[in-house]
């Protein structure tokens, strides 16, 4: 099932007391410094955690976002960072052996208020359901890229699956968006998505790095993406032109 996309109606973000606070976690990667920038176009007080060594990705953003140093998967930092936010977006990255995702996770849906909406990122590899449907070379490659990063101890892609279990479990206001092969480049928009890995409307693959991250954004006043865990690919892409051309025929 597809579902056409239209922009979530945006909160009233214009005053200091009625300003949504948005940490996201994962900040000073590609994917969290286009996320930061979203942020506040929209008006979003923004918070976000890094490592400390990455602390200087950030310095464009001046004292326009607050950053608190720390390893993202450690319990104290991300009960700070998450203090009074609405919303959590996470960047979940299975690097090292030691369960870097799902300790990440698991500390974000514990301190997280309750009523937060949590976004986090992953890849379409991470199954949601039945529905899920991978080709025999889509299921090779992760196969032989999850042995290869295990192998060097690099990275433990099964971790994030294991992450994603976490969150499907949680009794949070969840979303786990699962992107496709990213590229950069300007905004082409907000991507479309398919409830399902397989669906046709994500056969193109690919979509700007910044619009994966203007759909974690967007995801924040989207309530019917609670609980979902939406595959996206770019809305300009063969696949999605195609899926739009066929509702109009
Ligand atoms: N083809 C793709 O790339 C692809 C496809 C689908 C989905 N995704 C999803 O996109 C997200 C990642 O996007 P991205 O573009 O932001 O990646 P990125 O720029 O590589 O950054 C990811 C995060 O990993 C951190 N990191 C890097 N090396 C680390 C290490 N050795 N130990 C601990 N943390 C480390 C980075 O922090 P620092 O700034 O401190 O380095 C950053 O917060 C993930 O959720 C991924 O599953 C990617």
């Amino acid at each position: 099932m597809t579902a056409p996309q239209a922009t979530p109606e945006r909160d009233d973000v214009s005053t200091a007391s009625t300003r949504k606070r948005v940490c996201i976690v994962g900040i000073s990667g590609k994917l969290g410094q286009y996320m930061a920038s979203h942020a506040l176009d929209r008006g979003y007080d923004v918070v976000g955690v890094c490592r400390p060594k990455s602390v200087a990705k950030l310095a464009e953003f001046g004292d326009s976002i607050t950053v608190i140093p720390g390893e993202t998967s450690d319990r104290a930092v991300i009960e700070r960072a998450v203090a009074g936010a609405d919303a959590v977006l996470t960047v979940l990255v299975p690097w090292g052996m030691r369960n870097y995702a799902s300790r990440t996770a698991q500390a974000v849906l514990d301190f997280a208020p309750a009523q937060a909406r949590l976004i986090f990122s992953c890849g379409w590899h991470v199954r949601a359901s039945d529905a899920d449907v991978y080709s025999r070379r889509f299921l090779a490659t992760v196969a032989i890229a999850s042995w290869l990063a295990k192998f060097v101890r690099a990275v433990d892609i099964a971790d994030q699956i294991r992450a994603a279990d976490r969150v499907f479990a949680s009794k949070t206001r969840w979303t786990l968006v699962r992107g496709s092969d990213l590229e950069e480049g300007e905004s082409e928009g907000l991507p479309v998505w398919g409830t399902y890995v397989g669906d046709p409307i994500l056969a193109s693959n690919l979509t700007r790095r910044t619009d994966f991250a203007l759909f974690m954004v967007e995801a924040i006043t989207h309530d019917a993406l609670i609980g979902q865990a939406p595959a996206i690919v770019g809305c300009r892409s063969g696949s999605a032109l195609a899926h739009a051309a066929s509702l109009h025929a």
